[in-house]
């Protein structure tokens, strides 16, 4: 089936999804959110992609829920529906998932970003949760995952005034893991991907499992956790292997087992 919202395209071990809806400012539609899904799905199960990058344009990552969409709906509609239960399927996908965000990422296009494992920004991004002018609130993690990411207070000025962020106040706040020059957002995203598809797969793997487990339990639960896939990682060759090299100082070759 053709692709009416987004684009795909691999680099080397790379999946890349760009949200390609110009006309809306990629005003995240529920077929748009579809074929999102899809893409990353699709990429998790394919052997040969290591790591997936998201993507928008220069103007912007998403500009949210597309409000045209919403702005007739009824309660009951949504409530049936449990509108937007399926867009954190995308934390599902247990390869890494770098969001590469130039423009606007607002209200559900922030939540998207944020639902991926980091966020790499151009210096020109803007990060904000506008949903309180138009008389609602976050609703895709808005209120949980952005208070993780940059504390109370301000999550609070946020999802409070509606005001937007800049990419270096994002990255100050700890919501952006790095800022880099907007026109070289692809080239330093896909730097960062594939640096993380030199390592072994299954090891990347446990990494995120246990650096997402944190969001969901207690600190003694979580350190048990991690202890459990850290010691996990010796019934591995690519344990041997990576330690093995470092100590005849020669370089690893993983082979993903
Ligand atoms: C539908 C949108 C849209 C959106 C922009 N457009 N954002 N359509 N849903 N979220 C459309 C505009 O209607 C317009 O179409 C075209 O994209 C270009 O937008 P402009 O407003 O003309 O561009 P500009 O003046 O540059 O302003 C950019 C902007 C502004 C500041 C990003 O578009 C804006 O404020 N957008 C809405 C941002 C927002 O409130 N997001 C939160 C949505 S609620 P036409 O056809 O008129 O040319 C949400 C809830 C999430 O996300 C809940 C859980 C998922």
């Amino acid at each position: 089936k053709s692709l009416e919202f987004i684009k795909t395209n691999v680099e080397g071990k790379v999946g890349i999804i760009q949200l390609n809806r110009p006309k809306a400012l990629n005003a995240l539609c529920d077929g748009l959110m579809q074929e999102v899904n899809a893409a990353a799905q699709s990429f998790d199960k394919d052997d040969n992609i290591a790591a997936i990058i998201l993507t928008g344009s220069e103007k912007a990552f998403a500009a949210g829920a597309d409000i045209k969409e919403m702005a007739t709906r009824e309660f009951i509609d949504v409530y049936n529906q449990s509108m937007f239960s399926s867009w954190g399927d995308i934390t599902k996908i247990k390869k890494p998932v770098i969001a590469a965000v130039n423009g606007f990422a607002l209200g559900g296009g922030c939540e998207l970003a944020m639902m991926c494992d980091m966020i790499i920004a151009g210096d020109k991004a803007k990060f904000g949760q506008p949903e309180i002018k138009l008389g609602t609130i976050p609703g895709a993690g808005g209120t949980q995952r952005l208070i993780r990411a940059i504390g109370k207070s301000k999550a609070m000025h946020l999802v409070l005034t509606g005001d937007m962020i800049d990419a270096h106040q994002a990255e100050r706040d700890g919501l952006v893991a790095k800022v880099v020059p907007a026109d070289k957002l692809m080239e330093e995203a896909l730097i960062v991907a594939n640096k993380i598809a030199s390592y072994s797969l299954p090891i990347t793997r446990m990494a995120k499992e246990a650096v997402n487990s944190s969001f969901e339990m207690s600190l003694q639960e979580g350190l048990k956790y991690e202890g459990r896939l850290f010691y996990a990682t010796f019934a591995t060759a690519d344990q041997k292997e990576g330690m093995d090299a470092f100590v005849n100082k020669r370089a690893p070759t993983f082979k993903h087992h």
